[in-house]
């Protein structure tokens, strides 16, 4: 019999970088030299350069140096609001409801829908485990606070800690624990020019539903509403029926109501 790609087990990476650093921030020097320490190219056949310079910490591909690489922006997000970007009426706000004020988003990442949440007006603690992700947000934190004014109105409620809760990270009870693993693709191959989810895929590669399975159960210790669970539309539904389901044009938030307490 077939087997599916999330039967397969999980595959994750320890890629070889490629770290340049071009800027005199001691912040840079101290990054770098941890990642070259973690991901030592000593083959000289990274596939991914870290790139430090006056821009900030950026990734690119080490066969298209010249091509613009990816960096952390939170300034860059869309701030429109009503049926915007930072609508509430969206799937995930939605998902994680209207009442809510506390988010811990164990799966990070880069951020995108933590600092998004947590410019809706929730307070987001958000947890990711990959130092080489970690390094691009931490540069991305301190360049939104460069300006002032949006970080007053937009990052004070945000908080990001290296760490994974099932390797020591103890994070308190939030009402709502967000969960966004890697899902495996849908093909081994895609077509697709890189793209971000491609790109955390090829730092850390994909989690298998065992580890899922583990990082719900460490949820469901710490969240005293529910647990949203995103998942692509083209994954079946995770392992119990979902209290609800907010669905979106690519992806679905599975929700989870936790059991009242006692
Ligand atoms: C699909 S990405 C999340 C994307 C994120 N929602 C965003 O908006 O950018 C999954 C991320 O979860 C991280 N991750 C997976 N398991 C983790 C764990 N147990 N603890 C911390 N981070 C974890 C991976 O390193 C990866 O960066």
């Amino acid at each position: 019999m077939c087997k599916t790609t999330n039967e397969l087990g999980s595959v994750h990476h320890n890629p070889p970088l490629e770290v340049i650093v071009h800027s005199e921030l001691d912040a840079h020097h101290i990054a770098a030299a941890e990642l070259s320490g973690l991901y030592p190219n000593k083959f000289g056949d990274a596939k991914i350069a870290v790139y430090f310079n006056k821009e900030g910490v950026e990734l690119r591909s080490t066969q298209k140096p010249k091509q613009k690489g990816f960096r952390v922006n939170f300034l860059e997000i869309d701030r429109r609001t009503g049926a915007g970007n930072l609508s509430r009426k969206q799937p995930l706000p939605k998902a994680i409801g209207q009442s809510t004020e506390s988010v811990l988003d164990l799966t990070a990442g880069f951020c995108s829908d933590a600092f998004r949440l947590s410019m809706m007006g929730y307070k987001v603690t958000a947890l990711e485990r990959s130092p080489i992700i970690a390094a691009l947000v931490e540069d991305g934190i301190r360049r939104a606070k460069e300006d002032r004014k949006f970080w007053k109105e937009f990052g004070a409620r945000f908080n990001f800690i290296r760490g994974d809760v099932l390797n020591g990270n103890n994070p308190e009870p939030h009402e709502v624990v967000y969960l966004d693993p890697m899902f495996p693709p849908k093909r081994k191959k895609s077509a697709l020019p890189p793209g971000r989810i491609q790109l955390i895929q090829s730092l850390v590669g994909f989690d298998n539903h065992k580890e899922t399975l583990e990082l719900f159960n460490h949820a469901s210790k710490i969240a005293i509403k529910k647990i949203v669970l995103k998942r692509p539309t083209y994954a079946q539904e995770f392992n119990k029926k979902p209290t609800h389901v907010f669905k979106g044009k690519l992806v679905r938030y599975e929700v989870y109501l936790q059991p009242p307490a006692t």
